[in-house]
């Protein structure tokens, strides 16, 4: 006989976020979210940042509800419906194929969401790609429903399906119009690269303390991989699958000055098309172009790349490094943009050793400083994919299914 459903199901995950070296930008369909180019990133790690997600069902539960960083907001956007309706489609699926499940979950019970970040959404750091990420993961082993779902996280949030796995990690662009083919897959796993390490840079807050730091264009542009095409062809058609191909191999090869270099001019490439839009689009300003030229004059003092910096959808600087020039390059930042208060926190995440800086490196680097211009430096390396949480202590949501209260 079949066994009775239960009553209620909570299942709990993390997810990473990612920094694109070859970026995506512009849509080709824009509601499967369907992109012009294929890109490339790399996952960082979930003890730095991390997005963790509880999502329960339960027979008693009379709507649908979600809370975002203890806050209740709207369970109706489009986007995270798409995941609910992709997700219940394939459980759906899966059980119509077997009927091993126990105790399936009804997928007629209303769900609770709860998702929080380990970093301030004001810093402005794209959260969207985790956050949709763990949304799926979560949802995927509440129904248990196994297998590809970089698709179905890829509804929520492009870069999000680059999320749901761990290490250096490309989305294909896909040729069909129904975007089946249009997924993430790993390239080298976190493990591949011991020696890589990341610094984010977040940059002094735009609209001063506690207003979050949001360098969106105004309300009515559609953000999020752009909803125009880019005005050119040439970078998706040329561009992008050559240095695809490049890419992949400064990274079999772990070629950081290769790596750095490309990941540089990809950047720099993406803001141009951004500027290039009309209206134009401006993610950078003024201490994103200071830390573009620092790591410029750090890389020359040295005669090769030994720094790399990319920029996403803000002015906050990510840059990549290798472990034997994160001391040395993060006392060249704190010479530079000199921390105004807290200097104690100024540096988070993975420790760093301390490095005395050589006087024509300072002569040569460091130019006027800049005080309060980095609020702080995130010190943090590639990571895994998302993770399901075992311990049932660290659900967001209570065996009532409403959110626990902070300590
Ligand atoms: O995931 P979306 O739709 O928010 O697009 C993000 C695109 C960039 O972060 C700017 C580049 C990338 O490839 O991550």
């Amino acid at each position: 006989t079949m066994a009775e459903e239960r009553a209620l199901a909570m299942v709990t995950c993390t997810a990473p976020v990612n920094i694109a070296v070859i970026k995506y930008w512009g849509k080709r369909d824009n509601d499967l979210i369907l992109p012009i180019n294929s890109s490339l990133s790399v996952t960082l790690h979930q003890d730095q940042l991390k997005t963790t997600t509880t999502a329960a069902a339960s027979r008693d539960f009379t709507e649908d509800r979600l809370w975002l960083n203890g806050e209740e907001a709207d369970v109706g956007h489009p986007r995270l419906q798409a995941c609910l309706r992709e997700v219940r489609r394939l459980a759906r699926k899966r059980r119509g194929g077997s009927a091993e499940d126990a105790a399936p979950l009804s997928l007629s019970y209303k769900i609770h969401i709860a998702t929080e970040n380990n970093f301030p959404t004001a810093a402005g750091l794209a959260s969207s790609a985790a956050g949709y990420a763990c949304l799926v993961s979560a949802l995927a082993r509440l129904y248990g429903v196994e297998g590809e779902l970089s698709e179905v996280a890829r509804r929520g949030s492009g870069s999000a399906c680059r999320s749901m796995l761990g290490g250096f990690v490309q989305w294909q662009r896909g040729e069909r119009p129904d975007g089946r083919d249009s997924l993430a897959h790993q390239v080298a796993p976190e493990t591949h690269w011991p020696e890589l390490r990341v610094l984010v840079l977040v940059v002094r807050d735009c609209g001063g303390e506690g207003h979050g730091c949001i360098h969106h264009p105004p309300a009515g542009w559609d953000l999020g991989g752009g909803c125009w095409e880019p005005p050119s062809p040439h970078r998706a058609e040329v561009v992008v699958p050559e240095r695809l191909a490049l890419m992949m191999r400064h990274i079999r090869e772990r070629d950081f000055e290769g790596f750095g270099q490309l990941t540089m001019q990809d950047s720099n490439q993406f803001h141009a098309t951004c500027l290039d839009t009309f209206p134009p689009i401006f993610y950078l300003n003024d201490l994103s172009r200071q830390i573009i030229a620092l790591a410029h004059r750090f890389n020359a003092h040295h005669g090769r790349t030994k720094v790399a910096y990319t920029f996403d959808a803000g002015p906050n600087a990510v840059i990549f490094t290798l472990a034997d020039t994160v001391a040395e390059f993060m006392e060249v930042v704190r010479r530079s943009f000199p921390p105004a208060t807290n200097g104690d926190q100024f540096v988070r995440g993975l420790p760093v050793g301390s490095a005395s800086l050589p006087e024509e490196l300072v002569a040569a680097v460091v130019t006027e400083p800049v005080p309060g211009a980095v609020r702080y430096i995130l010190h943090t390396k590639p990571g895994p994919g998302p993770q399901l949480l075992d311990d049932p202590s660290q659900h967001l949501l209570g065996a009532d299914g409403l959110p626990r209260r902070c300590p």
